[in-house]
């Protein structure tokens, strides 16, 4: 049975998933509305992902002998300038996801809990791939430039 901590934690962490989720629903739909439909796309894919997530550490829980318990979520911003600084916005995010979850490694590791460090293995994987998208989508996009912008939004279309 999972520790009531560490069950804390991962419950705060299923908030998290969930917040990143209507973050990038909420970037998809002002890119929508500016025009760029790929962009749009993909952040709607990344926010289903982002709930993948949550229901990845909800079952996790569960499994554990662990109670889910869902919180309220506080509301996200809704304007960004640019698809530029929406993507940078994502870039900023996922790293601080990233710290959130070798925080609970650290948090695992502490209670000896190796079932967790194993379980979490694959968010720690998961960060890598996901700064590394958003780190690639940014400089795809200052390469392109103003002009090149309705290519790259063409690309990210196909995801
Ligand atoms: Fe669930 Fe984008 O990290």
């Amino acid at each position: 049975m999972i520790s009531k901590k560490l069950q804390d934690a991962i419950n705060m962490q299923i908030n998290a998933e969930m917040w990143s989720a209507n973050l990038y629903l909420s970037m998809s739909y002002y890119l929508a509305k500016e025009g760029y439909t790929g962009f749009a796309s993909w952040m709607k894919k990344q926010s289903q992902e982002e709930m993948e997530h949550a229901y990845k550490l909800a079952d996790y829980l569960i499994d554990r002998e662990g109670t889910v318990k869902l919180d309220k979520l506080d509301v996200v911003p809704t304007g960004w300038g640019t698809p530029l600084e929406a993507f940078e916005h994502t870039f900023e995010h996922e790293k601080r996801v990233s710290e959130m979850i070798n925080k609970l490694v650290e948090m695992a590791e502490n209670e000896k809990d190796y079932a967790t460090q194993d379980f979490l293995s694959w968010f720690v994987n998961e960060q890598v791939e996901e700064e590394a998208t958003a780190r690639s989508i940014v400089k795809r996009i200052k390469i392109a430039g103003d002009a090149g912008l309705y290519f790259v939004n063409n690309e990210l279309g196909a995801r």
